[in-house]
């Protein structure tokens, strides 16, 4: 596993005990596999001209979204998390090789421009204070190659929300037009609503684009 340290307020919170306990809440259950396999089958029927042959999450956490994408894709996956924990689960359980991940975050991605054709967050950009967000959208977009999915919360306007009582852990926004505003050559591929009651996702938003050869 390679390191690339960056230290901030959120990564310490999630690098500590809540980050374990989130761990702990969070397993690789039938019933969380089945959510994201329904979710990543809509996004990726949308993104096959040509399909991604890599796929790099930004903040895997124990690779629940990569054990849903590999019953349906033969990409080539990697992972960034910044929990060391997350990570040893990751490999101990079989979901990545250990060169495949990453101990890093968003805002420093130990990866070469264009390293993977589909690079994406799921519940991980709404972590990232605001003061880092640009930084962070501008690695993910550097990495990626043709495609870019973002899998967030959203709102309206840029607001922080009490997470699990912690201020300054939880930020919502327009996370795609955060990232149209500042990669304007992004195409929008499609977009979408996971609606708690049927999808048993957290009412997450989902975009995915694509970045002009
Ligand atoms: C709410 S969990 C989501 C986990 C996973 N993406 C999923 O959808 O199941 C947030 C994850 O993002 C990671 N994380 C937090 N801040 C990060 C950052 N700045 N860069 C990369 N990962 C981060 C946390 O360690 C945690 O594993």
């Amino acid at each position: 596993m390679t390191t690339s340290a960056v230290d901030t307020d959120q990564l310490r919170f999630w690098r500590g005990e809540f980050g374990r306990s989130y761990i702990e809440r969070n397993p690789a259950s039938a019933e969380h596999l089945g959510a994201r396999v329904a979710l990543w089958a809509k996004i990726l029927e949308r993104l096959i001209n040509p399909p991604p042959k890599s796929i790099l999450e930004v903040g895997a956490n124990i690779g629940n979204n990569i054990r849903a994408l590999r019953t349906m894709s033969g990409a080539e996956m990697y992972a960034v998390e910044p929990i060391p924990e997350a990570r040893q689960a990751l490999v101990s359980q079989g979901v990545l090789d250990a060169d495949k991940v990453f101990d890093a975050c968003a805002a420093k991605i130990p990866l070469a421009d264009g390293a993977v054709d589909l690079a994406f967050t799921s519940g991980v950009l709404i972590h990232i204070h605001p003061d880092q967000l640009l930084q962070s959208c501008r690695e993910i977009y550097r990495v990626a190659r043709r495609y870019i999915v973002c899998i967030e919360y959203f709102s309206d306007k840029p607001e922080m929300i009490p997470y699990r009582g912690h201020a300054d852990r939880l930020f919502k926004r327009d996370f795609g037009g955060f990232y149209l505003d500042n990669f304007p050559d992004l195409q929008v591929v499609d977009y979408g609503f996971a609606w708690k009651r049927v999808t048993g996702i957290d009412n997450a938003t989902w975009w995915a684009f694509a970045k002009p050869e």
